[in-house]
């Protein structure tokens, strides 16, 4: 067979999208959505983005990432398909060992596979990919866990006006945030959640923001935020709370007003992904378990010599 290896180039997008739905049985996302996951990434890479072309067809793509989480330097296989009628023939395996070949030349202490924090398609391999889970143990990943990702009916009534008013008693103030309050809310995640800054961002490239704050004498205590990541898609998140207000309903409220903006952007569904603390989403939302994801690692044991 004849093969020939490229680089991705963006011009290649719209192909490259009608590929990757044919290969995903469960799965299928628009040119834009491709172009967040590409270009979008903050740490995007052309040379991690592997392409395989048969008489001028794309037939495998594997796009890798690279990110330097709490001093571990991870490499990320971030998108994968493979033409189903090539499959079997070794393609993801010659891709893998380029790729892999690339994340050692730049110190990569150990591989995963989909849960790229922060930008992300979904955060692991859905197991009715099932040649993805043979394939991935077969190459020496190791499944280290589970998360899932919860889906809301949004025609529920999410008014939260009660709730906050009781709040104000206490002197919190909840609101939608306003474009200038993009730099409090990057400061209030400095120390606890650094990683979500991107999805912070994406989420006030929105006119309003896709963001919602609570204030105590005009500090940002907790936020919560939706398309921050998937923009369209109903995705909601990050949230978080200050520690010291954690249990008096205030994630509640705000989980409830990002809720609400979604079903006012006229989707049916909201995602919660990655989750996370399912009873707080089942209680508060009535989320339900949609898609479960398990979580593959290979060290590369650089750093042993
Ligand atoms: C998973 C996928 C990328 C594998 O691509 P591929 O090019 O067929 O994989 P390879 O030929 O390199 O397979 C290497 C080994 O993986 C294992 N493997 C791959 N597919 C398998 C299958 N259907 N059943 C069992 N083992 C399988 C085998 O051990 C195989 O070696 P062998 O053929 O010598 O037995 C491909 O099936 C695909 O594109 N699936 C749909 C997209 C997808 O799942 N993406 C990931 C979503 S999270």
């Amino acid at each position: 067979m004849d093969y020939s290896i490229s680089l991705y180039q963006s011009t290649e997008l719209k192909e490259l999208c009608e590929f990757l739905n044919r290969c995903w049985e469960f799965d299928s996302i628009t040119p834009q959505l491709l172009d967040e996951k590409l270009h979008g990434d903050p740490a995007w890479q052309e040379d991690l983005a592997l392409m395989v072309r048969n008489e001028n067809r794309i037939i495998g793509f594997m796009q890798g990432v690279i990110r330097d989480i709490r001093g571990i330097r991870y490499g990320y296989i971030k998108l994968l398909g493979i033409d189903p009628t090539f499959r079997r023939k070794g393609i993801a395996t010659y891709l893998y060992n380029e790729l892999e070949k690339k994340f050692v030349h730049q110190s990569v202490d150990a591989v995963r596979i989909y849960d790229v924090p922060l930008n992300y398609w979904m955060p692991g391999i859905d197991p009715r990919y099932t040649p993805a889970l043979c394939w991935a143990m077969r190459l020496g990943f190791k499944r280290f866990g589970d998360t899932s990702n919860l889906k809301v009916n949004l025609s529920a009534n999410w008014d939260t006006l009660d709730e906050e008013t009781k709040l104000a008693t206490d002197g919190i103030v909840i609101r939608g945030a306003f474009p200038e309050d993009k730099q409090d809310v990057l400061d209030f995640i400095q120390d606890e959640w650094v990683l979500w800054g991107n999805e912070v961002e994406m989420a006030f490239k929105d006119d309003p923001p896709s963001m919602h704050i609570a204030l105590i004498d005009n500090t940002i205590k907790a936020f919560s935020a939706h398309n921050g990541n998937n923009k369209g898609t109903g995705w909601f998140g990050p949230m978080g709370t200050h520690q010291e207000l954690r249990g008096k309903g205030i994630g509640a409220i705000l989980l409830k007003r990002c809720l609400n903006d979604m079903k006012f952007m006229g989707l049916s569904y909201a995602v919660i992904p990655w989750v996370g603390p399912i009873d707080f989403y089942a209680w508060h939302a009535n989320a339900q378990v949609d898609r479960v994801f398990w979580r593959f690692e290979k060290k590369l044991h650089l750093n042993e010599s």
